[in-house]
């Protein structure tokens, strides 16, 4: 099974945000995991980063055609973008929604998550570990 692995805006610069609440990985050493983490599921991930909001949307459309389950991390779009929410809501396949830090202990702005009501599963605050257990949690689901 073929799995999208979609991080979106300033997920590009991971390397150089806080770790204490990033886990410190640079996007590319956390995509490596990933891959192997997949791997090691029986999948193929294919990574993609964006710091633009209609390209994500239009990931999300193409993932449609090929991707058995997704994994989002829309970053600070998870807060705000219905446009994002609207777009995961078409997937027919479950949507894992992960989050390096845990969004629910940090700014009140950052507590609420417009796309949680269409995503079949969340991972909050467990770093790059929790891109393994998106995986994880799509073996079993799937
Ligand atoms: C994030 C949390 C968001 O609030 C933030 O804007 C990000 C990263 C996370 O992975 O913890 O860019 O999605």
């Amino acid at each position: 099974m073929q799995v999208a692995v979609l991080n979106g805006v300033n997920l590009d610069v991971l390397g150089d945000r806080d770790p204490a609440l990033y886990g410190g990985l640079s996007l590319g050493e956390l995509e490596t995991r990933i891959y192997r983490w997949a791997r090691e599921q029986g999948f193929t991930a294919r990574c993609f980063q964006t710091n633009h909001e209609g390209q994500f949307v239009e990931w999300c459309h193409d993932a449609r055609g090929w991707a058995g389950g997704l994994i989002v991390n829309p970053g600070a779009w998870s807060h705000y973008s219905y446009a994002i929410r609207d777009a995961l809501e078409l997937c027919a396949v479950p949507v894992v929604e992960v989050h390096l830090s845990d969004i629910e202990q940090r700014e009140e702005w950052r507590r609420h998550s417009v796309i949680s009501d269409v995503v079949a599963h969340r991972i909050l605050g467990k770093g790059p570990e929790g891109y393994k257990d998106a995986l994880a949690y799509l073996k079993e689901e799937t």
